[in-house]
């Protein structure tokens, strides 16, 4: 049986209505169409709750800004596992907490993000996500808007110390179904192919991964799957890391 959280990512709706001592409002922020569908970032308010804004893809729950931890997580571990980060990628901009993550670390020289959703680095870059104009006007980032698997075709002869992936919810769970190449050969050996001696690919996943973590042995190098403990509303729940040396 698939875990609860299938076809979600990092927060689980609960079906039905809410209790009615607590009712949640939604309130469309932005929408925008691209060739893969429809973006949407809404506020969610429960109760007298602070607002949570969520991004959904094609009607699909992607992200929201109250459980951010792994996002965080995926940039923390990624960074403690090498002495110098000095050149990170990010892949999938998201609401960019890994990116904030990042950032934080002053031994980052630079990090190049690649987002595919134009519109997303615009409400980022813009206000629309109100964190979102501090984050990317950090003089250490790049944006690329393009799919990260055709920024890596091109990346050979790059050479970076971190490569950190969350464009999906990992090989199970996938919100884009063209993404389960990014999971695989021959994409995770363009992103070996651009990282230095050393260096380290971290990919998160919503699930555990097998597939992911032979893969990513067979063609980086050592790889460790760690688990990481989330709360989600009052249920407990697991993500995980696949963290991979060169
Ligand atoms: C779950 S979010 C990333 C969350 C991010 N770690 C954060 O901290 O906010 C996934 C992001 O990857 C982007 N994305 C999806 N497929 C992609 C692809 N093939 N190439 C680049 N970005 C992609 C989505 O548009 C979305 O912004």
């Amino acid at each position: 049986m698939p875990p609860a959280h299938a076809g979600h990512h990092r927060v689980v709706e609960v079906p039905g209505a809410p209790p009615a001592d607590l009712p949640v409002q939604h309130v469309e922020v932005a929408r925008a169409e691209s060739e893969r569908g429809e973006i949407v970032l809404r506020e969610r308010r429960e109760g007298e709750g602070p607002a949570v804004l969520e991004l959904r893809a094609n009607g699909v729950f992607v992200m929201d800004t109250r459980e951010v931890a792994t996002e965080q997580a995926l940039a923390s571990a990624a960074l403690a596992a090498v002495e110098e980060p000095r050149s990170v990628v990010v892949g999938g901009l998201g609401l960019g907490f890994t990116l904030r993550e990042v950032l934080a670390d002053q031994r980052v020289e630079r990090v190049t993000v690649v987002e595919i959703e134009e519109a997303l680095v615009g409400w980022m870059r813009d206000g629309t996500v109100p964190h979102g104009p501090a984050v990317l006007a950090d003089a250490r980032v790049g944006v690329v808007v393009a799919d990260v698997a055709a920024a890596f075709a091109e990346a050979r002869g790059a050479s970076y110390d971190l490569v950190l992936l969350d464009v999906d919810n990992g090989p199970g769970y996938l919100v884009h179904e063209e993404n389960a190449v990014l999971y695989r050969e021959p994409f995770l050996s363009s992103v070996r192919a651009a990282l230095r001696p050393g260096g380290v690919v971290a990919v998160w996943s919503s699930a555990p991964s097998p597939a992911l973590h032979d893969a990513l042995h067979d063609t980086v190098g050592a790889c460790e799957a760690r688990a990481l403990p989330v709360l989600l509303q009052d249920r407990e729940e697991t993500y995980w890391l696949y963290l991979a040396r060169a």
